[in-house]
């Protein structure tokens, strides 16, 4: 879909970008959770939480921290990008949806996690359903989207923690979790790698790892023995291909003349999911949830890996 670019404002360190469709077309509804793949003016294709206070209609909203180790996405959104612009956006599609059979919703932001965290407080809000939103940050003044959180309607159900350490955060995670009960409270958490291990560990030892819910748009996940060889059996194809140390899965499909979507490359859209029949999958995505992990049924081959010498898939 072509959008343009209605606005563009500065909250904080992120860069709020409004988008509009072109020539009065609605754009498509959506989750709270999803995300868009935007195809930026340098050719870079990004994916981007929706922020919104109302899903689809004649605009979308996402906001975008400028990162000083940028691989160019948010270094162009912040530099280049101007008001008129239009830009190639794919449909929404959401791997950080709401769990509809929850009973209480708690929702843990760090710095531009926030984006689809905002989202779900809205629908929460709209749906009125019980939540309580955590956003940690630097410090006062890097608090985005601020005015907002503290008006009506999401004021009083949002609690910013500036500053505090690792270990006050895990204490501050601790103590929240333990504020609401166990059964029935599902987890969701957004931001920088280690904040959100750190959310996801205590979350699932006190609500259990099927209902806790992590989104991250970051690198992909090192792994200590990520470079081991090992070969996709294709189950429906009874194609054998191998993969070796230094180049993804995703590549070596490829290779083999195996069409296969993709969009971002880093584990974090959830487009290339695969399929696992037999073997055990190296995770390092940063999208499926530990209970997905250790379902073993399916992997991201753009980043993920094997333990076992094979991995059967579904293809
Ligand atoms: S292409 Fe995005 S997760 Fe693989």
């Amino acid at each position: 879909m072509q959008v343009r670019i209605h606005a563009i404002a500065d909250s904080a360190a992120a860069r709020v970008v409004e988008l509009r469709a072109v020539g009065g077309v609605q754009l498509p509804s959506y989750e709270a959770g999803a995300h868009i793949d935007v195809t930026l003016g340098n050719g870079q294709v990004r994916q981007y939480s929706l922020c919104c206070r109302q899903p689809g209609g004649d605009g979308y909203r996402i906001a975008v921290k400028r990162e000083p180790q940028s691989r160019g996405g948010s270094a162009w959104l912040h530099d280049e990008a101007k008001v008129g612009m239009t830009l190639q956006i794919s449909t929404p599609r959401n791997a950080f949806a709401l769990a509809p059979e929850a009973g209480m919703h708690l929702l843990f932001a760090g710095g531009i996690g926030i984006t689809p965290i905002l989202s779900m407080a809205y629908a929460l809000q709209r749906r009125d359903q019980p939540f309580q939103l955590y956003y940690f940050v630097r410090d006062a003044a890097s608090v985005a989207f601020a005015a907002e959180l503290q008006t009506c309607p999401l004021a009083g159900r949002v609690q910013v923690l500036a500053g505090q350490s690792p270990e006050q955060t895990e204490a501050s995670i601790r103590t929240y979790l333990a504020t609401y009960p166990a059964a029935g409270t599902h987890v969701y958490v957004c931001g920088p790698a280690p904040f959100m291990q750190a959310v996801a560990a205590e979350a699932s030892l006190r609500v259990g790892p099927a209902a806790v819910h992590q989104e991250s748009f970051g690198a992909p996940l090192a792994h200590a023995d990520g470079d081991t060889p090992f070969t996709l059996t294709l189950q429906r194809s009874g194609l054998q291909v191998p993969v070796p140390a230094g180049r993804t899965a995703l590549a070596c499909l490829q290779e083999a003349g195996v069409a296969l979507d993709c969009s971002c490359e880093v584990g974090v859209c959830g487009t290339c999911r695969t399929a696992v029949l037999d073997g055990v999958p190296l995770h390092c995505d940063s999208i499926l949830s530990d209970a997905e992990r250790q379902a073993n049924n399916c992997f991201m081959p753009c980043v993920s890996r094997s333990k076992t010498p094979v991995l059967v898939v579904d293809l």
